[in-house]
């Protein structure tokens, strides 16, 4: 199916590989699973999924390292935020190895599906977790399905590495005590008319504020946020109503040991934006994404990097990130994993 692929030039869309992975979970248990080739999923009408939004998802890439290697970033960690999820929605648990497995039996599979190294392109994973059986009082189904798909994408955003004008959002993504810290398919649902309207009005991207007191920085609808200060420290907010990026948490680890930069991970407050120099999006689909300009009630907050290209130390901290990740710098122990 790969075929006319045009890898340079692919967007972040769907298209449909050969295989994908299917294990159910029923009476307590996982059965053993496999590849299969069917792309549709047949569920009952009343299906726990598909009536009260019992699910939970994960995503990662897979692609090739400069000397040949398929691989994939900090499995383990995808895995391990799945079963969080799970847990917040009282779904069951998939083992770690069970994950992991999935992943690479997925990807081998349509290894053709790989773009070739230095394309920009990556073959995007989508693991999920949803309830099947039928449920109509409001309660959690006993019935499970796992399946992990993949697709090949380009960059997220158009333009690739091109900073982003993004907005205030006036809707909240996330209620305090909350589910923002977890990846479930129902806080994208209540994302969606923030993100059309953004569209609509011209940003790429909703900036979330925090919904108790709207004074604080949370994230985008997909995506958390990197700050560079003026004397060049990472600063990054920390909420209990936000996702817990892999992406930003390798981030930071970078900035610190990689670049010996000092890495503040706290709350950001809203008035304290304009006095940073950089601004950046950062997550598996976004990877990381410059930010030029944020959109308020009382005019735009314009960071001094600009409009025209990734600021400087934002640069470094993707060169670096993205160097670690295709084997051009030496990674840290367990985050680059061979399929
Ligand atoms: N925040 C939200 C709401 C997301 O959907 C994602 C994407 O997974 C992220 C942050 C980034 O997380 P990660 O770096 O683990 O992909
Ligand atoms: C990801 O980065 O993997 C995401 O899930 C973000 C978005 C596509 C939902």
């Amino acid at each position: 199916m790969s075929q006319n692929l045009d890898w340079a030039n692919l967007g972040f869309g769907y298209h449909e590989t050969e295989y994908r992975y299917v294990t159910n979970y029923k009476d307590g248990k996982w059965d053993e699973g496999g590849l299969i080739t069917d792309a549709n999923v047949v569920l009952n009408e009343c299906a726990g999924v598909l009536q009260y939004a019992q699910t939970v998802f994960e995503g990662l890439k897979a692609y090739y390292t400069k000397d040949g290697h398929i691989v994939c970033f900090r499995p383990d960690l995808n895995a391990e935020r799945l079963n969080n999820s799970a847990e917040r929605l009282i779904m069951p648990k998939l083992p770690e190895g069970r994950f992991v497995e999935a992943i690479k039996a997925v990807v081998k599979a349509n290894k053709d599906m790989v773009p070739p190294y230095g394309t920009g392109a990556s073959l995007y994973i989508r693991p999920y977790m949803m309830g099947t059986n039928p449920v109509i009082g409001v309660k959690p189904a006993d019935e499970y399905q796992f399946r992990v798909f993949c697709t090949p994408v380009g960059p997220y955003f158009k333009g690739g590495a091109k900073p982003i004008r993004i907005k205030i959002s006036d809707y909240d993504r996330a209620a305090p005590h909350g589910t923002g810290d977890i990846k479930a398919g129902l806080n994208y649902a209540m994302s969606l008319h923030a993100i059309e309207e953004a569209h609509e009005q011209g940003f790429a991207e909703n900036m979330f504020l925090d919904p108790a007191t709207r004074t604080k920085v949370e994230e985008t609808g997909g995506a958390n946020f990197i700050f560079i200060t003026k004397d060049n420290k990472l600063v990054t907010p920390k909420s209990n109503s936000i996702l817990p990026s892999i992406t930003r948490r390798s981030l930071m680890y970078v900035a610190e040991h990689y670049l010996g930069m000092q890495v503040e991970h706290r709350e950001v407050l809203f008035s304290e934006l304009k006095d940073f120099a950089e601004a950046g999006l950062c997550g598996t689909a976004a990877v990381v994404s410059p930010v030029g300009s944020i959109h308020t009630k009382d005019g735009d907050i314009n960071f001094p990097a600009g409009m025209e290209e990734m600021g400087p130390t934002t640069k470094k901290l993707y060169d670096t990130l993205l160097g670690i990740q295709h084997g051009e710098i030496e990674a840290p122990e367990g985050w680059v994993v061979r399929i």
